[in-house]
């Protein structure tokens, strides 16, 4: 016998009269007069089946004692609906089954929370992840990510690309964020580390002249975790010999093309817009700028160049900019919400947030009492200030009020309410990024992508001068809608040029030796030139799936606190097993 003959969403009107089979979960049972409905669900949908007493009085009987989530199996005929009780939001909304034989597979205890209700407390959700999953927007949210992962691998696949693993027991890579280590029993006192990305190991496949890798790749930081991002997350990761960033361009934008008619069934437009790094930050105070709002960023320091405003006049005076962000229509701020927007301000590194308020035909602002009247008409000009606007000013050194402004303009949106279109897909590239940020604290250069990242060639001259942070590298972000899905960069791979990029971030020949050595030796043996990308998948899965967070397009992820809920990981371990990997922990869980 067959378990089942059809899955819950496949009944129609030409199967009626035809006996089925059905299996799955009470998704509800109501008791109409001793005539019992249950909404039986599976994976795929819903059908309803029905219990009649005159009719099979036992069965009936067996299923007044149904509850929530049992698991059942059915047997019956096919039914019309009676007119007028048929539901047009069910696939199978014109039709029901008649139940003549009842199985009941497993019964379930009471549910810790309704799965047809939002459900705010996310803990509860993940303490019982494999309730949560059966919710159909979860369940939905799997299946899409399986679709977007099929599709990846694919287009991949068509293109010639092998898929290869690498060690997820690994050495550690400078990625930028904290590893995660794991202790070898056979090597007392020594470490693997968990990959933070597989970026040497794939780089070493184009040395092995594998010329197009791919790998759906788990990757492991440890940093503090946010809506987008886990300590263990997915990556599309590929790698390619002998293309410029022009051949990665083209195939990602391939890629999103066949992922979006899969996932939405609509077509993108190609090639994605491209901003250099520079003016994303000018226009945008953004390096993942979102464009869905259109109001951006203006340098207005020409407008002021002989003001007598003293923190303008400071700024300029100091070598700094004075810019300003028309927010649209927000003149409708609060006093409270304008002072929560200067603390954010200042959290930031601005010293205050000047602000012009055009209500009631008047600028209100502390400030407009310094402006002559020529800076007020080419400031109205040049913003087009209009009733309604409320203007904000950024005047510091070019980098605080590049991200001042960013941040303001994205909580400004916010403030406004604005909902953009759900369809809305603001593709863009973010090019030509710095090589090398300096750290204060480390009073050290770093790297702004990684250390593998190969300078532009016009710029590798700066790099023995004064103007080393000047260098651009062969580096390119994808954004959408503001979330950095992806980010790449054509690689270094003379031996020379990645020793003596090691050098400028500190890492003396010793050092590259132990930590770098195979890479370097590696590149002494005939490495082509090569380059990639690494997709942020569950980033892009969040984004087709309209969800808030990673973590609803994760099967089980952690908790802003790092914990999977559910089987209680990370937990404390026996004093022996830890004995046994000459590790002693000097705290308590
Ligand atoms: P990068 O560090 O930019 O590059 O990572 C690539 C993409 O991975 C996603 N991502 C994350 N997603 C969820 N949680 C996280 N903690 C997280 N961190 C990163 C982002 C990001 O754009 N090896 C290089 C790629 C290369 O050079 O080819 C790398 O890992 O969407
Ligand atoms: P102050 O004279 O310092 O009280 O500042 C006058 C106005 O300018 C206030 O609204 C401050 O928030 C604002 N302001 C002060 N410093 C800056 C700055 N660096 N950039 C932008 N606005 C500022």
């Amino acid at each position: 016998m067959i378990f089942r003959t059809h899955h819950c969403a496949a009944l129609r009107d030409k199967d009626i009269g035809n006996r089925v089979t059905l299996a799955g979960w009470v998704g509800s049972r109501r008791d109409h007069g001793g005539v019992i409905f249950v909404d039986l669900r599976d994976r795929e949908g819903v059908t309803q089946v029905v219990f009649r007493p005159e009719e099979q009085a036992a069965v009936a009987e067996a299923a007044h004692g149904l509850r929530d989530e049992d698991v059942i199996q059915v047997s019956g005929k096919v039914a019309k609906r009676l007119e007028g009780t048929e539901n047009a939001k069910l696939s199978t909304g014109a039709i029901e089954v008649v139940a003549d034989e009842l199985k009941i597979l497993n019964k379930a205890d009471v549910l810790p929370f309704p799965l047809d209700e939002q459900i705010a407390n996310e803990d509860l959700r993940l303490a019982h992840r494999y309730l949560d999953l059966r919710r159909p927007g979860m369940a939905q949210n799997l299946r899409l990510r399986h679709r977007v992962i099929k599709t990846v691998r694919d287009v991949l696949d068509a293109d010639g690309f092998w898929e290869v693993e690498t060690p997820i027991l690994s050495k550690s890579t400078p990625e930028g964020a904290r590893d995660f280590l794991v202790p070898s029993r056979l090597n007392p006192g020594a470490f693997y580390a968990l990959p933070q990305a597989p970026q040497q190991y794939k780089q070493l496949l184009m040395a092995a002249g594998v010329e197009k890798y791919f790998q759906i790749a788990r990757c492991f930081r440890d940093e503090d975790l946010r809506a987008d991002r886990q300590p263990e997350f997915t990556q599309a990761d590929i790698e390619m010999s002998f293309v410029t960033a022009e051949d990665i361009f083209a195939l990602i934008e391939k890629m999103f093309v066949a992922v979006f008619r899969e996932a939405w069934g609509v077509e993108i437009k190609t090639p994605f817009p491209r901003l250099t790094y520079r003016e994303a930050m000018d226009r945008f105070g953004s390096d993942k700028p979102d464009t869905r709002w259109t109001q951006e960023i203006v340098d207005v320091g020409g407008i002021f160049a002989g003001t007598e405003f003293k923190v303008f006049r400071g700024a300029l005076d100091n070598g700094g900019v004075v810019r300003a962000l028309n927010a649209k229509g927000l003149a409708k701020i609060t006093t409270g919400q304008i002072e929560e927007l200067t603390e954010m301000a200042k959290q930031y590194g601005a010293k205050g947030l000047a602000f012009i308020k055009c209500e009631n035909g008047e600028w209100k602002s502390p400030i407009v009492k310094f402006f002559t009247d020529a800076e007020k008409a080419a400031l109205k000009d040049r913003l087009n200030i209009e009733e309604g606007d409320l203007v904000l000013f950024g005047a510091d050194k070019l980098d605080t009020v590049c991200e001042v402004l960013g941040r303001v303009r994205l909580r400004a949106v916010e403030l406004l309410g604005i909902k953009h279109d759900p369809q809305r897909l603001d593709f863009l590239w973010v090019v030509d990024f710095p090589l090398l940020a300096w750290s204060e604290e480390e009073k050290k250069w770093n790297a702004v992508h990684h250390p593998f990242t190969r300078p532009k060639a016009e710029d590798v001259a700066l790099l023995d001068g004064d103007k080393t942070g000047e260098a651009r590298a062969e580096a390119y972000d994808i954004v959408l809608n503001g979330v950095e899905i992806g980010g790449g960069s054509i690689r270094i791979h003379e031996a020379d040029l990645q020793s003596k990029m090691f050098g400028i971030l500190g890492v003396d020949d010793e050092q590259q030796a132990s930590m770098f050595g195979h890479l370097l030796k590696a590149f002494k043996f005939g490495a082509p030139p090569h380059g990639g990308i690494a997709l942020g998948l569950d980033r892009l899965v969040m984004l087709l799936a309209h969800a808030d967070s990673i973590r609803d397009v994760i099967a089980f992820p952690k908790n802003n606190r790092g914990v999977e809920l559910m089987t209680g990981s990370p937990s404390v371990v026996d004093f022996k097993q830890l004995r046994e990997l000459y590790i002693a922990s000097t705290k308590k869980a």
